[in-house]
């Protein structure tokens, strides 16, 4: 299904991301550097799943490439549907196995391929084995991968499967302190870990993923690129050094892009699998600066209908104007019709204030002056739009690497303030209020401020970002075999 990229001495990469929303969105920005900044050929592999979605959400022309830069489509052997596949990550991790064969058939059709870039275990393994150089792009923060490599030691500690059902529940997770992970600071708990390791099973298939593809990644790619920047994980990155191929931080890459002049071909690539409403840009516009709470739990997470009722009692009692992204599956995996689960009170009530709809241009919305606080799940590229937006966040995390990142954000970067996982509606109306008026507001607005700063600086021409890109191309990428 590939359109091949014409032969020439260009470098060829071929991007294969995990195929979720965060996933495939940041290897898209870092592909279309590769490609505007240093010419490369780029050959960007999606799943046939994703491809249907795509093509649903935009016009064919996102799909069919420009000059240089192909996209191609394997089988992912899950079954034809609209679904979202990225909902069950087992399943989807395990499914990607069948794509291996096919993507070796991708490979064997195309110009030579000088490096593989991807974050899915087999595909990197496989790229080793045909002979090709592999990097991996992790799109998660650093503190969440080094959380990660450290699964294999809580097992052999005897930690990991936890021994019953109880601990998970108990406060065992948040009193266990895990003070030894070299370059987190030492108040780490087991609840900031990814929630991967949230298991009794010892035959758990997250928990096999996880140590499988942890050891795959220290001794499969010639490197690692990082979505982050040096001055926001340092200590992480620096201990990694040591156990892990050379690492490269080269984030905030919508920073980064952003400095692609406008109107070009590039423009007409999309990544974004669902249909983006710009019409609440026009909303925004006749917003005060900082009025507006901005509320999204990104392209997995799903709420039970009382979580969905006391956000909206939260926000409506807030007496804040308000953006939320409400998926059409985002209410037990879309079991359930948001707009049904909604109480019609809160629906009449709110309309004056709020605007509500199912997916809007996240960079912009976070850019845009209106917005003051950001309701989030803390995926991790919420996380770095909003600090590089200079956005304050209100911390309800989800699952996987959400926890991790939550505690930064919260306890290392004070930038967010987090949410009980099982919040009623007059915490989230205090805390909206907190972040929007309060004294912990103004001081997390001001500390975000400092980061975006950072984050910019770290974006631009000569900054750390750009040197890392460069340098990871010089040593890494475009080395002779
Ligand atoms: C998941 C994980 O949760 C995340 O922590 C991990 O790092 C990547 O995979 P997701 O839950 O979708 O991703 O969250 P996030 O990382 O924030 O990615 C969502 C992306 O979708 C963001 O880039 C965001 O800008 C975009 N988005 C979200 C939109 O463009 N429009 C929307 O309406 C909502």
């Amino acid at each position: 299904m590939a359109t091949p990229a014409p032969h020439t001495e260009k470098p060829h990469v071929l991007f294969f991301p995990f195929p979720a929303q965060g996933h495939v969105k940041p290897a898209l920005q870092l592909a279309k550097l590769l490609h505007h900044y240093h010419g490369f050929q780029v050959t960007f592999v999606h799943t046939e799943h994703n491809r249907r979605r795509l093509l649903r959400a935009h016009r064919p022309d996102a799909l069919s490439g420009i000059p240089g830069f192909c996209f191609a489509a394997v089988p992912d052997g899950l079954p034809p549907s609209d679904v979202n596949a990225s909902q069950d990550m087992a399943a989807l991790l395990l499914s990607l196995e069948t794509s291996v064969p096919h993507f070796r058939n991708l490979v064997a059709d195309l110009p030579p391929v000088s490096c593989v870039i991807s974050d899915i275990e087999h595909i990197l393994i496989a790229a080793k084995e045909m002979g090709l150089r592999c990097v991996t792009f992790w799109t998660t923060g650093a503190c969440a991968f080094m959380a990660c490599q450290q699964c294999q030691q809580l097992v052999d500690m005897g930690i990991l499967p936890f021994k019953e059902a109880e601990q998970l529940r108990n406060g065992y997770l948040d009193r266990t302190v895990v003070d030894w992970v070299p370059g987190m600071p030492k108040h780490i708990r087991l609840r900031d870990f990814p929630s991967f390791i949230r298991t009794t099973d010892p035959e758990d298939p997250m928990i096999k993923i996880l140590l499988s593809s942890m050891a795959c990644h220290r001794t499969t790619p010639s490197a690692i690129i990082f979505h982050t920047f040096d001055e926001l994980e340092r200590e992480t990155i620096a201990a990694m050094a040591g156990i892990l191929p050379p690492i490269y931080a080269v984030g905030p890459l919508p920073l980064l892009v952003s400095q692609i002049p406008v109107g070009g071909a590039l423009d007409t690539l999309e990544s974004n699998l669902s249909k983006e409403n710009h019409a609440c840009l026009e909303w925004l516009k006749g917003k005060g600066p900082n009025s507006v709470v901005y509320v999204s739990f990104g392209s997995i997470a799903t709420l039970n209908k009382e979580q969905l009722v006391e956000f909206a009692w939260g926000l409506a009692n807030s007496k804040q104007e308000f953006l939320w992204v409400i998926r059409d599956d985002l209410v037990n995996n879309g079991a359930d019709e948001p707009a049904n689960v909604l109480p019609p009170e809160f629906l009449e009530g709110t309309k004056a204030r709020n605007y509500m709809t199912n997916w809007v241009p996240q960079d912009a919305v976070l850019q845009h002056e209106a917005i003051g606080a950001f309701l989030t799940h803390c995926g991790w590229n919420s996380m770095l739009e909003s600090i590089s937006a200079g956005v304050p966040m209100l911390c309800w995390p989800f699952g996987a690497d959400q926890y991790t990142n939550s505690r930064y954000a919260c306890s290392e970067w004070r930038v967010g303030m987090e949410i009980s996982s099982d919040a009623k509606r007059d915490e989230v109306e205090s805390a909206i209020r907190e972040v929007m008026e309060g004294e912990r507001g103004k001081e997390m607005k001001r500390t975000v401020m400092e980061w975006k700063e950072k984050a910019t600086v770290a974006a631009m021409p000569g900054g750390p970002s750009w040197v890392n890109l460069e340098k990871v191309i010089r040593e890494v990428i475009c080395l002779a075999q």
